[in-house]
Formats: C-alpha cells, sequence, structure tokens
C-alpha cells in the first residue's frame, strides 16, 4: 500500500498578510516583547468592539479561557456541569481540570448544537430531585450560535452560569448579536485553524468588568499588587504575549472579509453538491448568522454508495484534507463513566458527518478540485 501525497489543500489553515507581518514587527522593534504590552491592550478593545462586549481578556488559549471562565463561575470538585457532547475535548477538559463532572447533552439534528429541550428537561428534573448544575457550557459548533433565546432564559431561571464556547464562531452573529456575547462569559480560540488566528491563543468576554478583572488576575500567577511577590489565590500562566496579540490585531482587520469569504465557499459547496445523491451539506448551511468556519457534508451511504470514511480517504489520497465531524465527547474513551442526555444524533452526526477544506485563503479553483474529488469518491 503506498502511503498518501503530502497534503496541498488543507482544511483550515492560517490566511495571514502585510498587516500582520508590520505589526508583528512594531512589537518586536519596540521591545515589548514580555509578554504583556500596548498590543494586548488595544487587541482586548478591539476583540471587544467586535464582540459587542464591554470586556476582553487575551489569554494563551481559548482552552485556559474556559478554564477560568468555570473557575470564576464557582465549578469545583465534585460538581456538575453540562456540556455539548458534539464538539471538540477543549470544551470539556477544564471541567475536570477543576474536579467537577461533564453530563453531556446530545445535538440536534437541524443545527447541531445542544439540545436545548434535553437541557430544560434534566434541568426541570435535577430541581425536583433537589440538585443543581455548577455551570453550562453550549460551544456554537462550526460557527453556528446556539438557541440562547431559549437557553439564556432557562439557565436564568435555574440560576445557572452560561458559558458561550465560541471558540469557532468569532465574527457570527445571533438575534442581532455577536458570538462571544451570550451567557455570562464567552470564549474565543485564535489557534492555527480558527476563522482569525495569533497562532495560539484565545480570550475571554464578558460585560462584566469584575469577571474581567479577576480573570487579569488569575491568569497573570494572581500576583497581589505590591511591590514584592506576593499571593492569595492559586493563579495562571495564561496571558497572551504582545507579539501574539499583533498578530491578532492585524488577522482582526480582515474580519470581515474572512467571513464572507468562507461563506461563500460553503454557499459553493451546497450548489455543487445539490445534484449529488446520498450528499447534503450540513443541514441550513450556510446559515444567515454563521461565519461558515468549517462547511460539512452528511454522506448517507445507502444512497450514495459509499461513507465518510471512503470519501475521507479517497480525498487524502489525492492531497486534501478532510476531517470526521467531532467524535462527541460521550464516545471518547476519556469520558466512557460520564452521564449523557441522549447522545444518537451526536453519534449519527460522526458517522456521516465531514468537514471540507473551507479557509479563506482557499482559491476557487482549488475548491472546484474538492467538489469533483468528492463527486468522484461517490461513483467510485
Ligand atoms: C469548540 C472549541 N472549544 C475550545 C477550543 C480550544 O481552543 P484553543 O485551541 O485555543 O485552546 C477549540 C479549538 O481548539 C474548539 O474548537
Amino acid at each position: 500500500m503506498s502511503a498518501d501525497p503530502p497534503i496541498r489543500i488543507f482544511l483550515s489553515p492560517p490566511d495571514v498578510g502585510p498587516d500582520e507581518r508590520e505589526l508583528l514587527l512594531d512589537a518586536f522593534d519596540s521591545n515589548w516583547i514580555a509578554p504583556l504590552g500596548p498590543h494586548v491592550d488595544a487587541f482586548e478593545a478591539e476583540v471587544a468592539a467586535a464582540v459587542g462586549v464591554r470586556h476582553a481578556v487575551a489569554l494563551s488559549s481559548g482552552t485556559a479561557a474556559l478554564h477560568l471562565a468555570l473557575l470564576m463561575a464557582g465549578v469545583g470538585p465534585g460538581d456538575r456541569v453540562l456540556c455539548s457532547t458534539l464538539t471538540f475535548v477543549a470544551s470539556a477538559n477544564p471541567i475536570v481540570y477543576l474536579g467537577a463532572e461533564p453530563v453531556f447533552v446530545d445535538a440536534t439534528r437541524h443545527d447541531w448544537n445542544i439540545d436545548v429541550g434535553l437541557v430544560e428537561g434534566e434541568l426541570a428534573s435535577a430541581a425536583e430531585r433537589g440538585e443543581r448544575y455548577a455551570a453550562a457550557i453550549a460551544v456554537d459548533l462550526y460557527g453556528r450560535c446556539c438557541d440562547y433565546q431559549r437557553l439564556e432564559p432557562l439557565c436564568r431561571t435555574y440560576g445557572i452560569p452560561l458559558i458561550e464556547d465560541a471558540a469557532e464562531a468569532l465574527g457570527s452573529t445571533h438575534l442581532g448579536r455577536s458570538a462571544g456575547s451570550f451567557g455570562d462569559m464567552g470564549i474565543l480560540s485564535f489557534n492555527g485553524n480558527k476563522i482569525l488566528t495569533t497562532s495560539g491563543g484565545g480570550m475571554l468576554v464578558t460585560d462584566d468588568a469584575a469577571l474581567a478583572e479577576r480573570a487579569r488576575h488569575l491568569a497573570t500567577q494572581a500576583r497581589e499588587p505590591a511591590p514584592h511577590y506576593e499571593h492569595v489565590d492559586v493563579g495562571f500562566n495564561y496571558r497572551m504575549s504582545n507579539l501574539l496579540a499583533a498578530v491578532g490585531r492585524g488577522q482582526l482587520r480582515h474580519l470581515e472579509e474572512k467571513v464572507a469569504r468562507r461563506r461563500s465557499i460553503a454557499d459553493r459547496y451546497r450548489d455543487r453538491f445539490a445534484a449529488v445523491p446520498g450528499i447534503e451539506v450540513a443541514p441550513g448551511s450556510p446559515d444567515p448568522s454563521s461565519n461558515a468556519w468549517l462547511t460539512c457534508l452528511v454522506v448517507d451511504p445507502d444512497v450514495a454508495g459509499v461513507d465518510r470514511e471512503a470519501v475521507r480517504t479517497y480525498l487524502r489520497a489525492r492531497g486534501i484534507e478532510a476531517r470526521p465531524v467531532w467524535k462527541p465527547m460521550h464516545l471518547q474513551p476519556l469520558f466512557r463513566a460520564a452521564r449523557t442526555l441522549g447522545g444518537g444524533v451526536a453519534a449519527e452526526l460522526f458517522a456521516r458527518g465531514l468537514c471540507l477544506p473551507s479557509g479563506s485563503s482557499l482559491t476557487d479553483a482549488e475548491q472546484e478540485e474538492v467538489c469533483s474529488e468528492v463527486s468522484a469518491a461517490v461513483r467510485a
């Protein structure tokens, strides 16, 4: 068996330009290298404005942002936290960092996000049992916002802090608000495959000044304001560096273009696959409010004659990177002991779902190649 060729067409590679280079060199030349500095302050202010929240705290990753958000929500050992099952493991790991227990919630078929009906039922029966959840994490999957019209009031009714995992959703809007602005706190990721990248980084966004201040404190080793090193709390080394914030500022200047490009890629996939039997783009894709971070297909093996894995390996053998939809948390060996509400929808989406190259630097010619190879995989 011959090895696959190198990847030529990536799923979601970084898309950087001269603005990022210029700002990075500015940070470098100013010697604001270690680690905070004016670009961090400016990046926070600019992201807060873009998301429409009062405060943003630049951190080393989206995972760090979630860890701090859960900690500040009061989550601790033995607590239970609701979390979407159809997501990347980084949504759930911070629950475990705090000694708490995730309870996973299935996705809906129509938006692939957390099933609010299941959340509602569980919160009602937990209240009857006299139990309480410590927090809920709602993940805006592949850029599409959750049903916050129902989720926000529901969490408020039961007094549960709601954390929006908008790692994949910067640039999306929903109900006239931007992704990241829902719930008590939101988190963003700027890792290499996201709509904007700082190579690695994240942000915690909130309207609550006290939470933002506390996050800054915890993220800088919880140093007390004293001339010597004084510590009351356990802290973390979670701040973003000034160099990376400079790159992020250059990226943020182009957010609208990047969203527009990803949306046009999603439109083209939808058009190209309309007549391919057994291949469907994710329902409602692109959702008019989504940044269309990644476009996903659903492969029905009974109609297509091939399954998702056959399509993926066919593409990979031609130098095209495609990835299965996230393997749900409740199917991960790591979480085999966790409780799950439903789970069948997420399991089916994993079995049939495939993410296609969707980066904002993808050329039309490259996308056409992906489309013809997917069609060829189905005919093969
Ligand atoms: C849904 C989701 N949550 C959290 C994260 C974690 O972000 P980071 O890689 O910046 O830690 C990611 C991406 O990696 C993600 O896709």
